[in-house]
């Protein structure tokens, strides 16, 4: 008898709980500061990155060029998440605003910088020409989106 209602009780207290972390959210926001700063880094070291894809595979070392790229385009995924409406300005950043004006371009230039990452990570090794396949799959997203959506610096 005792035995049956401790685990009516224990049932009620689970379910309590489920409800609890439901209405938390996941993930703990970044406040504005946070967001501006951390995209800088994050494009800061797509940068170094880059370099870094490029002297690689220059140099025929496709193993560590091809991880390189990954990383790379998993970055720019992060990266969609990182221009909340709150973040325009402040901070030094040279994020233009036509990037709000004209969010899903934007969006979709990050996206195709990420998916173009892959494709060079699949096409690098059989490649003819080695650094006109870079800059058309990697250097020349950076181009385009900067052209419209970044201050000149
Ligand atoms: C889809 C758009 C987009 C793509 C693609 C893109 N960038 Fe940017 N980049 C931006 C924006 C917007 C900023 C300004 C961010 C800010 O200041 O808040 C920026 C800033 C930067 C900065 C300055 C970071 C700092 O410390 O202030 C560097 C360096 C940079 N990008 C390099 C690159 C390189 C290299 C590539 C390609 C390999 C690239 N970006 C691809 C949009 C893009």
């Amino acid at each position: 008898m005792i035995l049956k209602y401790n685990r009516v009780v224990l049932k009620y207290i689970s379910l309590i709980l489920i409800l609890v972390s439901f209405s938390f959210p996941a993930k703990s926001e970044l406040s504005i500061e946070e967001t501006i700063k951390g995209r800088k880094a994050i494009f800061s070291k797509n940068y170094n990155t880059a370099k870094r894809v490029q002297s690689l595979a220059s140099n025929l070392d496709f193993d560590e060029a091809k991880s390189l790229m990954l990383e790379m385009s998993e970055n720019y995924k992060v990266l969609l998440e990182y221009f909340p409406e709150n973040t325009k300005e402040g901070f030094k950043t040279e994020a233009l605003l036509t990037i709000w004006e004209d969010k899903e371009n934007f969006n979709n230039l990050m996206s195709k910088a990420s998916k173009n990452m892959i494709e060079l990570a699949s096409v690098i090794e059989d490649a003819d020409d080695i650094k006109g396949t870079i800059g058309k799959l990697m250097w020349s997203n950076c181009k385009s989106c900067h052209n419209k959506y970044r201050e000149e610096h």
